[in-house]
């Protein structure tokens, strides 16, 4: 009789022990998709700005397609150049019925010396359709903060000045939610890899 008890105790025990440890393990389960959804919700967001030819746009023109995203500006020396090279060769690497799917832009983050005009003069150096995006100092604010892009300007000597910025490739979904980053610097191949997963 008495060890039927201590092992029907055992047994409530190893019972309970279980219950708790799936609890735990659920609640673990709920933070971490709490957190990564939130983490995925937070890039990006409804944006008006003006494209190349001068015309207002907002990121609902763009639905239906992969939004491949770069911020930089184009006084930059040395790493907006290279990034939007390394994209034109993704595109490039594309197959026709892709490459239809992806809607390549390039946002300044110097709306004061980035005219459309600016801009239109230089997005077609890299590729026939990279839509270059300005907008007013509020404008360009808002959609950094939406990307959490960083930007600041750096005088220089001689008057002018460069802008220090963050340079990371955004990738959204047809239904303009986060979908991928890909740091600048990697090869195209990793950007196309990006685009291919979300097709
Ligand atoms: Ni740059």
């Amino acid at each position: 009789m008495e060890s039927e008890s201590s092992r029907r105790l055992i047994r409530r025990r190893i019972a309970i022990f279980a219950s708790l440890t799936l609890f735990a393990l659920v609640c673990v389960g709920v933070v971490l998709w709490m957190t990564g959804t939130q983490a995925r919700a937070s890039i990006g967001g409804p944006f008006a700005l003006t494209d190349q030819r001068g015309k207002p746009v907002t990121d609902a023109d763009y639905r239906g397609k992969l939004m491949l995203v770069y911020f930089g500006y184009t006084y930059c020396p040395d790493v907006c150049p290279t990034t939007l090279s390394t994209i034109a060769n993704a595109l490039n690497a594309l197959k026709p019925a892709e490459r239809a799917q992806v809607a390549p832009m390039f946002i300044t983050v110097d709306p004061e010396r980035d005219t459309a005009q600016t801009m239109a003069d230089y997005v077609t150096n890299f590729a026939p359709d990279l839509v270059g995006l300005t907008g007013t100092p509020d404008q360009i604010a808002k959609v950094e903060r939406e990307y959490h892009v960083y930007a600041a300007k750096v005088p220089a000597a001689d008057g002018s000045y460069s802008m220090d910025h963050s340079s990371i490739i955004y990738l959204m979904g047809k239904d303009g939610r986060f979908r991928a980053i890909v740091d600048a610097g990697a090869p195209a191949g990793k950007i196309d890899e990006a685009i291919r997963a979300n097709l």
